[in-house]
């Protein structure tokens, strides 16, 4: 199992570009797998996840192929699956599961998905019931509406109406996916809106869906054209680099390319809130807005409170931010947000244990937590419990503990953002560095000895 080992910084100077998204490579990979035609997706995010995604339209006899500058060329199906006669393993990937459930489903042959113990434990009625209500059968075979799913799907599928108890673009999506097999308008609404990549890549792919309020409609039976694309870095991936330089004593960030998609970018809300000095220019807005972030350390942040409609956009930041706020002045308060009990772990409990270890006071509530800033950050061991966020929210933690901090378990980086090391390494290279070596045996630069951050806060 690796680990990796870090120490504080004196101060973060650097430019990087993060690899690409992981929601919009899933989607790349769905998008040119149905459509008729070649697609060609440039910059796609090479994750356990995204791979499990393609072999999965691989299984269902795709042709799809990776060369070894990462550029994937798939050979459109134009919507012609073919049954496998196997479990698709959906690994550690709740997006490969819900939305390859809601496509099958319009499929009239059987399918079965299975993923790792993580996934096992996540709650799939949530897809399983409006897609039954379009006519398909989902059998969610473990306990209490868990996996493995067995899919009976149906073609053509009932059109519906329906309204997500959860905001979640997966739900949504698999809805979309479905409704796209579908006979007639469907229309899926939302109590707050989750992100719309599913939607702005029908538009790309020459289909489409509209949008009114919270509802999006969409016809059925709508023809996939295939394309070439280009994924925009992944915001989540970059929110970890923000966090580490707004809560940095000196710092100067500048991340290029990054996915500036309004329905993703909460984070630079919360952190202009609570004093972060940040600065944004987009590049161009074509199907995916795209642009340059920079953001400054040395100003001291405050608390502040996320709640209601902000949780959908920022609910793969809360970790990171859960980090900004344990090293703000006074308190933050996350409300709304029980939808973290369902991710990769339960991220509220994996979130306030990893704050706790850092000796950072916090009161858990069922659908949230409140944390007090300002407490000293000594350097501990920390486990990811498995969950990659939590592996890279407590490595920026470490950044700036007192001491040196052992972040255990962190091989599920890999599910979203294998590259997190090289770019850490990015990171603490441009700085007057040291040279120490992390847990798994690489050499990497390491900064500083002391926490400079508190020093000057302090002084
Ligand atoms: C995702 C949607 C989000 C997010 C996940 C990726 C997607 O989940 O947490 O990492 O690609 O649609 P929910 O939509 O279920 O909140």
């Amino acid at each position: 199992m690796s680990s990796l080992k870090v120490h504080p910084i004196r101060s973060l100077n650097a430019e990087i570009s993060v690899s690409g998204d992981k929601s919009i490579s899933h989607r790349s990979i769905i998008f040119g797998s149905l459509a008729e035609g070649p697609t060609r997706i440039q910059n796609f995010l090479p994750s356990h996840d995204c791979l499990a995604t393609m072999h999965a339209f691989q299984a269902l006899g795709v042709e799809i192929e990776m060369l070894e500058d990462g550029t994937v060329y798939i050979e459109g199906s134009g919507g012609e699956l073919t049954p496998c006669g196997e479990a698709i393993d959906c690994g550690n990937s709740g997006t490969t599961m819900r939305l390859m459930a809601g496509l099958l489903s319009g499929y009239p042959f059987i399918s079965r998905l299975v993923g790792d113990e993580s996934l096992h434990r996540r709650p799939m009625k949530r897809v399983a019931d409006p897609l039954a209500k379009m006519g398909a059968e989902i059998k969610c075979q473990g306990q209490n509406g868990r996996p493995p799913l067995e899919i009976h799907g149906d073609y053509p599928l009932k059109a519906v109406k329906y309204t997500t108890r959860v905001s979640s673009a997966q739900i949504k999506s698999a809805m979309l996916l479905a409704a796209l097999r579908a006979e007639g308008k469907s229309v899926i609404t939302e109590k707050e809106q989750s992100r719309d990549h599913t939607e702005r890549m029908l538009r790309l792919f020459g289909a489409s869906s509209v949008r009114d309020g919270r509802s999006v409609s969409i016809l059925g039976q709508q023809r996939l054209h295939g394309c070439d694309l280009t994924v925009p870095g992944d915001f989540s991936s970059a929110a970890f680099w923000m966090v580490a330089a707004a809560v940095s004593g000196e710092a100067k960030l500048i991340l290029h390319q990054v996915g500036m998609n309004p329905t993703r970018t909460g984070l630079l809300n919360v952190l202009s809130r609570m004093g972060g000095q940040i600065q944004e220019s987009l590049d161009g807005d074509s199907w995916e807005p795209v642009g340059k972030i920079t953001i400054f350390g040395g100003a001291a942040l405050r608390g502040t409170i996320i709640e209601g409609d902000e949780i959908p956009n920022v609910i793969d930041e809360i970790p990171v931010l859960a980090v900004a706020a344990a090293l703000a002045d006074g308190t933050t308060t996350i409300r709304g947000a029980a939808e973290l009990r369902v991710k990769e772990s339960d991220r509220l409990a994996t979130v306030a244990d990893m704050l706790s270890s850092f000796g950072v006071p916090v009161e858990e509530f069922d659908d949230g937590m409140t944390i007090t800033g300002g407490a000293e950050i000594n350097g501990t061991t920390v486990d990811s419990h498995g969950d990659h966020r939590i592996a890279m929210a407590a490595t920026i933690m470490g950044l700036s503990a007192n001491g040196t901090t052992t972040v255990q378990n962190t091989d599920c980086i890999k599910t979203s953002y294998p590259g997190f090391e090289q770019d850490l390494k990015t990171v603490l290279a441009e700085n007057p560095a040291d040279r120490s070596t992390l847990a798994n045996g690489i050499t990497n630069l390491i900064i500083g000895k002391k926490d400079p951050k508190k020093l000057e806060r302090k002084s």
